[in-house]
């Protein structure tokens, strides 16, 4: 499929057919595109989380303020960010830029200072956001791609879920992510705002 069309048909999905469980080839094949996401360093600051058990579920429906489509989809999925991937990864990092990238004395310890440098809780925070939405992005093309329907969710206890997935501190819930088989049409889509209105200014366009 071209892209452009897998961009216009995918759908936030709220009808799932029902009992449908990932396997592990797929989700394995989720995350291999998700691999190929961009992000600030390279650092890759992310993971994914599957849940699927009766238990995990049901606790799941409570966190997410008992939303149907926790337990429709019969698999949520939770993309965890970690707010220090600087300072955490930054041996990697830092030796991945220079066995693939001519980095100069100065520029290696340029990178380094960048990435060990103290930053507030909401730069912190606000990096992350921006790294992992893009991977969440990703995520929701390729379940497209695989077949599969796929709704992101913000109406989330972000506290309860950090506590009932036992995270650390530096690992924050980006997005939920309830993921399935399309149980059939999701109606109508909601209307979109024009190009017009998206762009803000066309005066030094050539
Ligand atoms: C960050 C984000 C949070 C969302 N949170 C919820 C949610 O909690 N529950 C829900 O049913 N849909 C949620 N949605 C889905 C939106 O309602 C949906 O994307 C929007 O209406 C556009 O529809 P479409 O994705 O089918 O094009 C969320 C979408 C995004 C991007």
């Amino acid at each position: 499929m071209e892209f452009k069309d897998l961009v216009q048909q995918r759908r936030s999905a709220h009808n799932f057919e029902a009992g449908f469980k990932v396997d592990e080839n797929t989700w394995n094949d989720l995350l291999e595109y998700v691999r190929y996401t961009p992000s600030g360093y390279n650092a890759q600051p992310w993971q994914f989380q599957l849940l699927q058990t009766e238990a995990d579920i049901t606790a799941l429906h409570k966190i997410c303020l008992n939303q149907d489509i926790i337990k429709t989809s019969g698999n949520v999925v939770v993309l965890i960010g970690d707010t220090d991937f600087g300072k955490n990864e930054s041996d990697r990092i830092l030796a991945e830029w220079q066995a693939y990238r001519n980095l100069t004395p100065e520029k290696a310890a340029g990178l380094k200072s960048s990435l060990e440098k103290e930053r507030e809780t909401w730069k912190k925070r606000e990096m992350v956001i921006r790294n992992a939405s893009l991977a969440a992005m990703t995520f929701l093309y390729a379940a497209e791609d695989l077949g599969l329907a796929a709704c992101p969710m913000m109406g989330v206890r972000q506290l309860d879920l950090k506590k009932y997935l036992d995270l650390a501190d530096n690992q924050l819930p980006i997005i939920v992510i309830a993921l399935g088989k399309s149980g059939g049409s999701e109606g109508t889509r909601l209307p979109r705002k024009s190009v017009e209105e998206i762009n803000r200014s066309v005066d030094n366009l050539k």
